[in-house]
């Protein structure tokens, strides 16, 4: 199997204490994967002086679109970039549900992302009521052509995660997924990595991976359970 990106997103499950010992118990790992480690704001700098020099990587969950400021309560892309980061999550559905964000928004945070050298992964997916009426792939049309408008293709990973199937236990079916993501790069350019999120767990991490066109995994819930996350990266 080629390598994989996998990115585990510890969203705010875990204390920033706890955050740092799941990343300690990762440190003697070997994964053939190129593997992401995504805590909440407050662990970052601890997770980063935990896996410096182990090949593990690191993520924000959310940057603000402007680069410093009177911005209360937001965190600048420069900053998390200091820390050590190199990737950070954009467009998640949590953030679009709970923070009511748009892809005008995570259009302006891609931007601001790259300018701060940070590779962008960036979420797409239709909820349960767009995808029964036949339309996911159209929703997912808008939120490519809006959420990267005038950004350089090139520079970032896209995360395809069908909102009915985060946290849910009810996964996407991997051929599915795979036809998904099919589109997705025909939209976006061959060469863009491609990730499938949702549900994601022990059991069902391999036939997603087996897939052609899917280039990796965002994986939630599972990600913050060391013996199922372990078997996952290796
Ligand atoms: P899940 O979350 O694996 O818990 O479904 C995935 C995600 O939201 O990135």
């Amino acid at each position: 199997m080629r390598r994989k990106i996998i990115i585990a997103n510890w969203k705010m499950y875990l204390s920033t204490r706890d955050a740092i010992l799941l990343a300690g118990k990762y440190n003697h790992l070997k994964s053939p994967h190129k593997v992401i480690l995504a805590p909440s704001f407050t662990a970052l700098s601890g997770v980063e002086k935990t896996i410096r020099g182990n090949g593990l990587k690191l993520c924000a969950q959310n940057i603000f679109w402007e680069e410093y400021g009177a911005y209360t309560g937001e965190v600048a892309g420069l900053d998390i970039k200091q820390i050590g980061c190199e990737y950070v999550i954009l467009g998640h559905s949590e953030r679009r549900k709970y923070a009511k964000e748009n892809y005008e928004t995570v259009n302006k945070k891609i931007k601001l992302a790259l300018k701060a050298k940070l590779i962008p992964v960036v979420c797409v997916g239709e909820n349960l009521r767009e995808r029964r009426s036949g339309h996911a792939w159209k929703v997912i049309e808008r939120q490519l052509r809006i959420g990267l408008k005038a950004v350089d293709k090139k520079k970032v990973i896209i995360a395809y995660e069908p909102i009915w199937a985060i946290g849910t236990g009810n996964a996407e079916d991997p051929i599915d997924a795979e036809r998904m993501h099919t589109h997705i790069k025909k939209h976006v350019g061959k060469g863009i990595p491609v990730l499938y999120g949702g549900s994601v767990n022990g059991k069902n991490f391999e036939a997603f991976l087996t897939q052609k066109n899917i280039d990796g995994l965002l994986v939630g819930g599972a990600s913050t359970k060391c013996k199922e996350f372990t078997e996952i990266i290796s």
